[in-house]
Parts: structure tokens; sequence; C-alpha cells
């Protein structure tokens, strides 16, 4: 069998995988809550994960008793910065992904690389992608000016998933997506970036051996043997970050294939036969985990937040299921009520951290119900602001696969295919990251000759949901008037 991890954020879970595809255990540990001393910080430490990947394997090979673990695959939220001295001791809790603390630290470094949109472009041109207060790099940046006695004893810097897998195997490892994401990489030649870590001030030594997603790039050590219950030798793939190893987990592996999972928060994901840069930086540009494939993606930050959000400020007493039934009773449309889901800032399309966000169009006959049917079209639209910019640049969409909690129920499931105008497939099990890195692990070890192989005999489809062709007219008028609004309301607080 194949073991992946999912380092997350909320927590760590192992999946064991057979040489079929079935999921045969998953187990998880949670991680202590991430802590925020100021508001929008976000930190974590890598101790925890750790701790609780121990336990998530234990639970896990517990569950079979005399599996025989084959290798090793490693996924986890990624951007997060550790790092750690000369002897591999982390120095300072975790920056995590969500922590937005470092949008003068973006300002600067596009600074150093040219006046105003110059010192932009050029940095995309580099790395395929702005500086956003999301990526590691920037992270860096902030300990450097704010915690001088730190960064001068950096080492070695990882992602979450990479630290644990230096305790597992001793290793400093990275694959190329995860890489991608901490913008010193040359997303473009899949190596990293010499001239951005030289003028960033980032000395190469600190940076990870880089190897494709299925390669196997170390083994369990003795140690690690003793602590998990794996056996000393057993090899580790070098994964992906949670996008890249959700996408392989659904089968978006060729170009035209796309995903739009809504979680916490939202994601469209395509992949690409070559790096598809957006001169705006309102996309990601990554190398996907297929190797010799990218992938861009857009990302809506509150998604399915927007939901939980709705559910515990104004129905605390009702179940999603119950919420989501009053609301398939309104006509597509909600009465021309709009949700734009900006409680978090937004990164696609706007860049902007501090956008807030809005009910627009509320009169005396809206409803709770119209509240709760808004919610799930404004982040449908939310999520087609990703689509229109594919469009713009010529990125192809055969056909989409939903995932996540807006893949569960009917009704979000018609709303977006409604609103992004395609026909959606949903998966017979959609299991996550933990999956995408087992099957990963099942590459490097031989078990399968190549991505393709191992989602063909692991993925299946269980249902095409067809958009409606009234729905669809409606969400395109729906959809023209949820564009105004961020312009509108830009800038406004009470
Ligand atoms: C990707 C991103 C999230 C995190 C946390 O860019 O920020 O997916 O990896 O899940």
């Amino acid at each position: 069998m194949f073991l992946g991890m999912d380092v997350g954020t909320g927590g760590t879970r192992a999946v064991l995988v057979n040489q079929q595809g079935y999921l045969v255990a998953s187990a998880s540990s949670e991680h202590a809550p991430f802590r925020t001393p100021h508001p929008g910080w976000a930190e974590q430490d890598p101790e925890d994960w750790w701790r609780a990947a121990q336990e998530a394997i234990h639970a896990a090979l517990a569950s079979v008793p005399g599996v025989h673990v084959e290798a090793v695959g490693l996924t986890g939220q990624m951007h997060g910065a550790v790092m750690l001295d000369k002897d591999g001791e982390v120095l300072r809790p975790s920056l995590i992904w969500c922590d937005q603390r470092t949008g003068p630290q973006c300002d600067w470094l596009h600074a150093q690389f040219g006046e105003g949109e110059a010192g932009r472009t050029r940095l995309i041109e580099l790395t395929a992608n702005p500086a956003l207060p999301n990526f590691t790099l920037t992270k860096l940046l902030w300990v450097k000016e704010h915690e001088p006695e730190i960064f001068a004893r950096i080492a070695h810097i990882l992602c979450p998933k990479d630290y644990v897998r230096y305790r597992l195997t001793g290793a400093f490892a990275m694959d190329v997506q995860e890489a991608s994401g901490t913008l010193l990489l040359d997303v473009a030649h899949r190596r990293w970036s010499k001239e951005v870590a030289r003028v960033a001030g980032i000395p190469e030594s600190w940076l990870p051996e880089l190897f494709e997603s299925p390669e196997i790039c170390a083994r369990i050590s003795a140690e690690a043997a003793g602590l998990t219950a794996l056996t000393a030798g057993t090899p580790v793939a070098a994964g992906a970050g949670d996008q890249g190893a959700g996408a392989v987990g659904m089968g978006i592996l060729e170009p035209g294939s796309v995903s739009a999972t809504i979680g916490t928060s939202g994601v469209v994901f395509a992949a690409t036969a070559a790096p598809t840069r957006d001169p705006h930086g309102r996309l990601h540009t990554f190398c996907h985990a297929v190797p010799g494939r990218w992938h861009v993606m857009g990302v809506t930050q509150a998604a399915g937040l927007s939901l939980s959000w709705l559910r515990e400020t104004l129905a605390p007493d009702q179940s999603y299921d119950a919420l989501t039934a009053d609301a398939a009773k309104i006509a597509a449309g909600s009465d021309g009520l709009l949700w734009t889901p900006y409680l978090l800032g937004e990164r696609t399309p706007h860049l902007d951290s501090s956008a807030t966000a809005a009910f627009v169009g509320i009169t005396a006959t809206t409803t709770r119900a119209h509240f709760t049917r808004a919610v799930l079209e404004g982040v449908a639209y939310s999520l087609k602001d990703t689509f229109t910019l594919f469009a713009e640049l010529g990125i192809p969409v055969r056909d989409i696969r939903l995932g996540g909690g807006g893949a569960r129920g009917p009704l979000w499931r018609e709303i977006q295919a409604a609103v992004y105008g395609y026909p959606c497939e949903r998966l017979t099990a959609e299991e996550g990251g933990a999956f995408g890195a087992a099957l990963m692990a099942g590459v490097g070890a031989g078990g399968w000759p190549d991505l393709e192989a191992a989602c063909a005999a692991a993925i299946t489809v269980a249902e095409t949901i067809h958009p409606d062709a009234a729905a669809v007219r409606r969400y395109a008028e729906g959809y023209a008037g949820y564009r105004r609004v961020y312009p509108a309301l830009k800038g406004i607080r009470g």
C-alpha cells in the first residue's frame, strides 16, 4: 500500500491506498488552532505538525494489521515559512499561508525589480507570479526586517509538509509545485531563481533540493521508524502542495481539464501544457505535480467560509441541509440579491486584502432563504471570475470536475454548472490531497508507470451535471451585476 499524508491547516491526515487505487484506511490528528497575535497574523508550530503526523501515521497503520507500506507521499498547506538553524532546529513559529502581514514586504520586493508596474512585471517574468502576502519569500523578508537576530541564524527554509519530511527522513527536499508558491522559483524552468534569491538577500544554500512530485527523494530514517511504526528505508516521494495533490486526486492532469473546489476557500485549477503567465498576476501560475506540466489557479478566499459565516451569524440552530433546502425554493438569481464573498479580502481577481463582503439588493421581501441562495450564487460568481480570466488568457476548459463541500449537495452543484455554463462532473469519491499524495508515492515506487495510469485506476466519474438553459441565462445577468459591485463599493467602510 501507499501512504499519503496531508499536513493541513486544521490537522494532519494519513491515508492508505492499495495498488487498485482504493482508499483502505484514513486517520487524522488535529493541530492546535493557528495563533493570531495581531490581526491578520497566522502562526503555527512545526513541532505540532510533526506530533500530529506521528499520531495520524500510527492510527492509519494500526487500522490495517500487517500492512506493508511501499512508499510515502506528502502534501500539505502551501506557502508557510519554516525557518531552521544549522542543526535543523526550528527558529520561530511558522508564518502560514493565510498570514497577511507582509504587504509592505511585497511592495519592497516589487520595487527592487524596477519602478512602479515595471518591478511587478519583472518579478512576474522571473517567477510567473507577483509578490502576495501568502507567498513564502515575503514572510522571510518580514523576519529579516523585524527579527534580524533570527534571520541571521537561518540555515534552511522549508514549507510545512517538507518539514514533516525532514523529521521523517532527515532530508531537505521540496517538489517544484510547492516551490512555485515560495516566489523563489523560476517556474518556467522548474529551478530556483538565482536572480530573485540574490535580489531578496536569500542565500542559495538555504534552499532545499528540488524534485518532481512523483520522484523518490528520501527514505524513512531509523529514528523516524521508531517513532511512527514505518519501516526504516521506506521511500518517500516528493509530493506536492495541497492544490497540486488535490488536483492529482481529482484527475486534473491534462490541459483542458479543470477543477472547481469549494472548501473553506475556493479554487479553480487548470492544468496547462506550458507556463501561462497572467501579466497582471491575478492568477497563480505554478509547476504542476505532473512532470513537464504547469497549472494556473484562481483563489476565492472565503468560499465555503461564506456559508459557514452565514449559518453562524443568521441561523446557528439550522443544519446546512435545512438552510440549502430552503434556498432551493427560491428562483435562480435570488430575486436580484447579490453577495460578494470578500470576508477575508480577496485574491482572484482583485488581489485586494482589504476588500470587504457585501449583500446588495435587499428589499422588504428578502428572506433568510434569499440570503442563503445569494451566498451560494455569489461564491459561484466569484469562482466564475477565474473562468473569465481563463477565457481572457486563452486557457482551454474542456471539462470541469467539482470538489470539496461545494460538490456534496445537489443545489450548489446545479448553481455551479449554470453559473460556469459548462457540464460539470462529480466523482464517485473525492478524497482530497492525501489521496493524490498516495498516488504520487505509488508512481514513485513503480506501482503505476505515471500519474495518468494511477488516476485511470483510481478515479471514476459518478455523475455529469448539465446546466439548465434558463438558469444559465439568468446567471449571465446576475454575473454582470456581480461584476459591478466590487468597483462600486471599493473603499467604502463606515
Ligand atoms: C494555495 C493556498 C491554500 C493553502 C492552504 O495557494 O493558499 O491552498 O495551501 O490550504
